[in-house]
């Protein structure tokens, strides 16, 4: 990427301030007294603090995960080392309409482009989904897994790593459970063929950063979202109380949490998802990798019967999360005139 394209402009309110707020972090959440599973209170403790979390921030960032240090280094190591190849040997596994996982450099958030290249791969294989996102296709298919020639390692490390995040996924969850006042396996069953998927992000110096975003605003679709983000720092998020956006500065080890959409109706708005971004800067490339923790294809999703009653009737209809992932992986390939789908248009 040379001069920066016009397409990558941002709308002048939406460009990202280079003098910005770190005054107020995001909650950091040390997750040993689950690791040690004993201390009652301990954990009574760490619950509540996950409820104020998600009820200030939606955001949090945890330490003493119990993920292996040098499980996440193997997979930062190997994602550095395919994104240095040249364009032309990374368009090898690249993306396309049918095959919608592998290398893509030219996504879009609500159709501005992104200043950024990633991977993405599904965690099971196979994961199924929607044909479609035409309502009445019954049709189901599979994403396949595209993976690149190299580093040779490259496979291996992404599918340890996986492993690796899907146990602290459950693992968080069972804590957003318990916050909302549920049992702690309460989502459980939504995952048992989770369309999770893992995305690696390049995003490289830019020479405008004033301009253009690595990421622009967004929520994100699915359950929760964890997180890696290298040491450069670029990640903000947009502070409930104010709508500022703050810069949430790298923690070595941690990672970041979010709540999204899902969980946001799930819990008939106890928790919201909240709009975060990633600037980018002249000068550093910045790596970083979500885990989108995703559940069937199949869930309808919808405000949880334990969580409404006559007070507080359901704030959104069911709607289908196969569906609706289909629909965002198609706008975020193309470029369409139309907003892309959103919680919101499900609302009572
Ligand atoms: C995302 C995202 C932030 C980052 O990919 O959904 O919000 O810091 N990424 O890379
Ligand atoms: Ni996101």
């Amino acid at each position: 990427m040379g001069e920066v394209d016009p397409a990558f402009f941002q709308d002048p309110e939406h460009r990202p301030r280079i003098v910005f707020t770190e005054a107020e972090r995001i909650p950091l959440i040390d997750l040993s007294p689950i690791l040690s599973s004993g201390n009652v209170s301990a954990v009574e403790g760490l619950v509540s603090e996950i409820r104020k979390a998600c009820k200030e921030w939606g955001f949090f960032q945890v330490i003493n995960h119990g993920v292996p240090l040098e499980k996440r280094q193997r997979i930062e190591a190997a994602a550095r080392k395919f994104f240095a190849q040249s364009l032309e040997d990374k368009r090898k596994v690249r993306r396309n309409e049918k095959e919608v996982l592998g290398y893509y450099e030219t996504e879009h958030t609500k159709n501005v482009r992104d200043w950024k290249e990633v991977f993405d791969f599904t965690i099971e294989e196979p994961t199924f989904v929607p044909a479609s996102h035409e309502p009445d296709d019954k049709e189901v298919t599979e994403w396949i897994n595209q993976w690149p020639e190299y580093p040779p390692e490259i496979r291996e490390a992404c599918q340890e790593y996986a492993q690796e995040m899907v146990k602290l996924a459950y693992k968080s969850m069972e804590l957003v459970a318990q916050s909302l006042g549920l049992p702690a396996d309460s989502f459980r069953g939504f995952f048992k063929d989770q369309t999770s998927f893992i995305r690696l992000n390049h995003y490289p110096p830019c020479p405008d950063p004033e301009l253009a975003l690595g990421v622009g605003r967004h929520k994100d679709g699915g359950a929760l979202t964890i997180l890696a983000q290298d040491d450069v720092g670029g990640l903000e998020v947009k502070r409930k109380t104010d709508g500022e956006w703050v810069r949430v500065k790298p923690t070595p080890n941690a990672y970041i949490i979010n709540v999204g959409d899902i969980v946001q109706v799930w819990s008939n708005d106890e928790y919201e998802s909240v709009e975060h971004r990633a600037m980018v800067n002249s000068e550093r490339e910045r790596f970083s990798i979500p885990f989108f923790f995703n559940p069937a294809h199949y869930t309808m999703v919808k405000p949880l019967e334990e969580l409404t009653n006559e007070q507080n009737p359901a704030k959104y209809w069911a709607y289908n999360w196969g569906k609706f992932i289909t629909n965002r992986k198609r706008s975020n390939f193309q470029k369409l005139n139309v907003e892309n789908i959103q919680i919101y248009h499900f609302r009572i």
